[in-house]
C-alpha cells in the first residue's frame, strides 16, 4: 500500500471490449485480460445473458448430496474435451491445484503406497499461493517468507527455451531437461506421488516457453515410473496456447489436469480439477475414510458453472481458435518490424507474446507500468519481461495501438 502513495489505485468503473474505463473516463487497453482471465472482452453479451438467465432458476445450493443441472452439463462437456471423466469443482487456481495435490497423495494411500508422498515440480514454477500450492511453487518473492510453513518439494530443471547454447535449439533444451527429470525420478519413485507441471508456458517465470517434447518425455517418465503427471492448466488452457488445451501439442492426457482462470471468460470465480476413471475408482468405497473429504461452499456454484457454459458456446460459436491463428499471425507480422530494438527473446505462442528487455534500469518493472497506464495501456512486466495476454477479441487497430505505445515507453524507460 505505501508504493500506491506514488501510484495511486485505478477505480475502474466499467469495461467494453477490450478497455477498461476509469471514473473520469479515460480508458486503458487491457492487455493481459485482467490477470490472464478475461477472454472475450469485458461486457460480452451472451456470458451476461447466461449468468443472467440461470440467476431467474438458481444461484446456488451445496453439492454435497445435490446437483444441478449446469454442474452436470459442464462436466460432462469437460470430460468430452479432456478425456478425463471426473470433476471436482472449487472456485479458484490454487485450490485446484490443492485438491490435485491431496488426491494424488490419498489416491497412492488408498492403494497401499503410503510411502509415495512427495511432489516434484519445475524450476520457477507457479501454482498457487496457498500453503500446499505455495510449496510446489517455485519463485522466491513469494515462496521464502513462509518457507518454515510449507511442505518441502524437489524442482526438476525448467526447460524453457531461452536456456538454449549457441547452435542449440528449443528441443534439445527440453530432451536435456527431461534426461534430468528421468534420473531423478529413477532413484526417487518409491516416494513421488505426482509431478506438476504448466504446459508449454511457465507463465509467472515471466512467460517461459519450452518445447512439447518435454510433455510426451514426462508423460513417458511417469508412466514408467508410477507417478501422475499433473497438467496445472489454469493459466494456459481455454485456448491461450493455441489449442483449447496446451496438453494437446504434446498428445498427452494427464492424470490430473486443473482449470480455472479463462474457465469463466474472467465473469465468475470457478475452478476444477479433472481427473480418470482409475483414480475416481480408488476412492468408490464403503468407507468414508478412503474418500475425498474436501469441500468449498461455493463448489460447482451454479452461476458460474452457467458462465464456463457459456464460454464453451462460444468457443464453438465464433470459431475463437480459428480466428486467434488470424490475431496471432497479424500481431506476429507487426512485430517483425522490431528488429533493432533493445529487446531478446521475442517470443509466441498461442496468444502469448514477451520479450525480455535488456535496460540498466533497476525501477524498469514499475517505470514500464506507470508509463504505459499514463497513455492508456495496462501492461504489467515481470521483472524485465513485458507480455502481451490480450483478450482475444482484440481487433487491429487496437493491436497497433498496444505496440504502438510499448514502443514509446520502452524508448523512455529502457
Ligand atoms: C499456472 C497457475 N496455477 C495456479 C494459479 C493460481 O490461481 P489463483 O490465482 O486463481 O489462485 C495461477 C495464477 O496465476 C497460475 O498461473
Amino acid at each position: 500500500m505505501k508504493q500506491h502513495e506514488h501510484m495511486p489505485l485505478l477505480p475502474i468503473e466499467s469495461g467494453q471490449g477490450v478497455w477498461l474505463t476509469d471514473f473520469d473516463g479515460k480508458r486503458y487497453l487491457d492487455g493481459v485480460s485482467s490477470w490472464w482471465v478475461n477472454l472475450f472482452g469485458h461486457n460480452e453479451p451472451r456470458i451476461k445473458s447466461a449468468i443472467s438467465k440461470q440467476l431467474d432458476q438458481l444461484e446456488h445450493v451445496m453439492l454435497a448430496g445435490f446437483t444441478h443441472r449446469p454442474v452436470v452439463e459442464l462436466s460432462e462437456r469437460l470430460g468430452k474435451l479432456t478425456g478425463l471423466g471426473h470433476c471436482f469443482y472449487a472456485s479458484d487456481g490454487a485450490s485446484a491445484t490443492e485438491i490435485a495435490l491431496k488426491m494424488s497423495f490419498h489416491y497412492w494411500r488408498n492403494i497401499g503406497k503410503p510411502e509415495k508422498t512427495q511432489f516434484l515440480s519445475l524450476q520457477n514454477s507457479y501454482h498457487g499461493e496457498t500453503i500446499g500450492a505455495l510449496s510446489v511453487t517455485d519463485v522466491p518473492i513469494f515462496k521464502d517468507t513462509y518457507a518454515p510453513l510449507l511442505k518441502s518439494s524437489m524442482q526438476m530443471p525448467t526447460p524453457d527455451s531461452r536456456l538454449a547454447e549457441q547452435g542449440a535449439d528449443a528441443q534439445s533444451v527440453a530432451l536435456r531437461a527431461a534426461k534430468e527429470l528421468e534420473d531423478y525420478v529413477a532413484q526417487h519413485h518409491d516416494r513421488i506421488a505426482a509431478f506438476i507441471v504448466e504446459p508449454l508456458v511457465q507463465c509467472a517465470a515471466g512467460m517461459a516457453m519450452y518445447h512439447p517434447v518435454y510433455l510426451s518425455r514426462a508423460r513417458e517418465i511417469c508412466n514408467q515410473y508410477n507417478i501422475h503427471l499433473i497438467a496445472d492448466e489454469i493459466a494456459v488452457g481455454f485456448g491461450r496456447t493455441g489449442t483449447l488445451f496446451a496438453c494437446e501439442q504434446a498428445n498427452i492426457k494427464p492424470d490430473f489436469m486443473c482449470l480455472s482462470k479463462g474457465i469463466t471468460a474472467g465473469y465468475l470465480p470457478l475452478s476444477v480439477t479433472l481427473t480418470t476413471d482409475e483414480i475416481y475408482q480408488a476412492f468408490y468405497d464403503d468407507s468414508v475414510a478412503r474418500a475425498f473429504l474436501h469441500s468449498h461452499s461455493y463448489t460447482g456454484n451454479a452461476l458460474a458453472c452457467s458462465a464456463a457454459l457459456a464460454t464453451l458456446d462460444i468457443f464453438e460459436q465464433d470459431k475463437v481458435l480459428e480466428n486467434n491463428r488470424q490475431t496471432a499471425q497479424h500481431l506476429n507480422q507487426e512485430l517483425a518490424a522490431w528488429q533493432g530494438m533493445p529487446i531478446a527473446h521475442l517470443r509466441n505462442q498461442g496468444m502469448i507474446w514477451a520479450f525480455d528487455v535488456s535496460t540498466n534500469n533497476p525501477t524498469f518493472q514499475r517505470d514500464f507500468y506507470r508509463e504505459a497506464i499514463s497513455r492508456g495501456l495496462l501492461l504489467r512486466p515481470i521483472g524485465n519481461t513485458v507480455y502481451f495476454m490480450p483478450p482475444y477479441v482484440i481487433k487491429s487497430d487496437e493491436i497497433d495501438f498496444m505496440l504502438q505505445t510499448t514502443k514509446e515507453v520502452l524508448a523512455i524507460c529502457a
